[in-house]
């Protein structure tokens, strides 16, 4: 169910992140990452590019089933 009125249901996926931005695009060094990384996949991150567990409360409130990925080093 999705409501107009809703800001979520405007169309637009992110709704936080970058908003001036034209394109919103992250370059992490995988040197960078020690062990894993989880990146979100929600767009409402507060510690965007990564996940922060905002999904959490996004799926709570909309019915999603979406979740980070995460990016680790072979061993
Ligand atoms: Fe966005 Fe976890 S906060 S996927």
């Amino acid at each position: 169910y999705c409501p107009k009125a809703r800001p979520s249901c405007s169309g637009k996926l992110n709704q936080v992140i970058q908003l001036s931005n034209p394109k919103v695009v992250d370059t992490i060094d995988v040197e960078d990452i020690s062990g894993k990384a989880a990146f979100c996949r929600c767009w409402k991150s507060k510690n965007w590019p990564y996940c922060d567990g905002s999904h959490a409360a996004h799926n709570k409130e909309t019915g999603d089933n979406v979740g980070p990925v995460i990016v680790k080093k072979a061993k």
